[in-house]
């Protein structure tokens, strides 16, 4: 595996590999199961896996947590190599960012709901230095989570809108055994926070279990029953439960729609913590 951190270096192993497909996967470390479950899905693709760890100060607010964000690299080129990345392109953010650039990537439409929200230019940092990993490191495919749905469905219209020619692919969300999904936030839990967290896994699949039922027609019924389970927990506090189209990610009033996404965010304590599921009898 080839650990590279300037962009002359991944550019001459880009060279060395010519000819041979490959499947990028964009992450800011840290690295879990989750992630680890993504390198796999690319190793599945055929050709090499290119890892990128880089934590982008572009997609944080000013009171977000940039400097607070877990920095382990040893660990996780231990995680890549495991896993059957090839090369892992890891630069300092000199390497990324010209010292005043004049020019990013601004989303309109799927960004200002959900997250967009309460994260106003997250997006737009996101989409920025996906482009900018996408030209530096021209993959045929590139593998994102289920777990972070609205980035997913915004860089899916990032790849469209600018044509860029790769593949976008979807990897499942993969859980602790308590059902809650892996995050690296995850470690700011304490104790007994961690012990309430899987209450949004809990209450998105039971609802959206009774959806596929029949048992519960109505969004706003439906989004009032995860609402009740998450309060039911006494150190949760709800940023938002949404349930959207999963390709607009416009509100539904009704299911008639092909894809209903049931979305939730929610403190615990200073926490935010993000889930999502389908319908299963909707989405397979
Ligand atoms: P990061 O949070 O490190 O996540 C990297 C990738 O791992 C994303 O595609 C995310 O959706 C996926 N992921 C995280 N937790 C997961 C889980 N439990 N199951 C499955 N996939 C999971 O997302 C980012 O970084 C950044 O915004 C990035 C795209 C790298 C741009 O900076």
């Amino acid at each position: 595996m080839e650990v590279l951190s300037t962009k002359t270096e991944l550019s001459d192993w880009l060279e060395f590999r010519k000819g041979a497909p490959r499947t990028l996967v964009p992450t800011m470390g840290a690295l879990h199961r989750g992630h680890t479950s993504l390198f796999d899905l690319a190793g599945e693709q055929g050709g090499d896996v290119v890892a990128t760890i880089f934590v982008n100060p572009t997609q944080f607010g000013p009171n977000e947590d940039f400097d607070d964000y877990p920095r382990q690299l040893e660990a996780d080129l231990a995680r890549c190599e495991t896993h059957g990345v090839s090369a892992v392109f890891t630069p300092p953010p000199a390497e990324m960012y010209e010292p005043e650039p004049s020019i990013s990537i601004h989303e309109s439409k799927l960004s200002t709901r959900l997250c967009g929200t309460s994260r106003p230019g997250h997006f737009d940092g996101v989409c920025t230095v996906v482009a900018k990993l996408f030209n530096l490191t021209r993959p045929d495919a590139a593998v994102f989570g289920e777990k972070d749905f609205q980035q997913l469905a915004v860089l899916r219209r990032l790849t469209r809108d600018l044509n860029f020619p790769i593949r976008i692919i979807p990897g499942p969300t993969v859980r602790e055994s308590d059902g809650l999904a892996m995050s690296s936030r995850n470690a700011f839990l304490n104790e007994e926070e961690r012990g309430q967290a899987p209450v949004i896994q809990r209450a998105l699949s039971r609802v959206a279990g009774t959806i596929a039922g029949g048992e519960i027609v109505s969004p706003d019924d439906a989004l009032q029953s995860i609402s009740e389970e998450i309060e039911s927990e006494s150190l949760s506090k709800i940023d938002y439960v949404k349930i959207v189209d999963s390709e607009t990610l416009e509100p539904l009033s009704s299911f008639d729609r092909a894809e209903p996404r049931l979305l939730a965010a929610v403190f615990f304590g200073k926490t935010r913590l993000i889930d999502n599921v389908g319908l299963p009898a909707l989405n397979g």
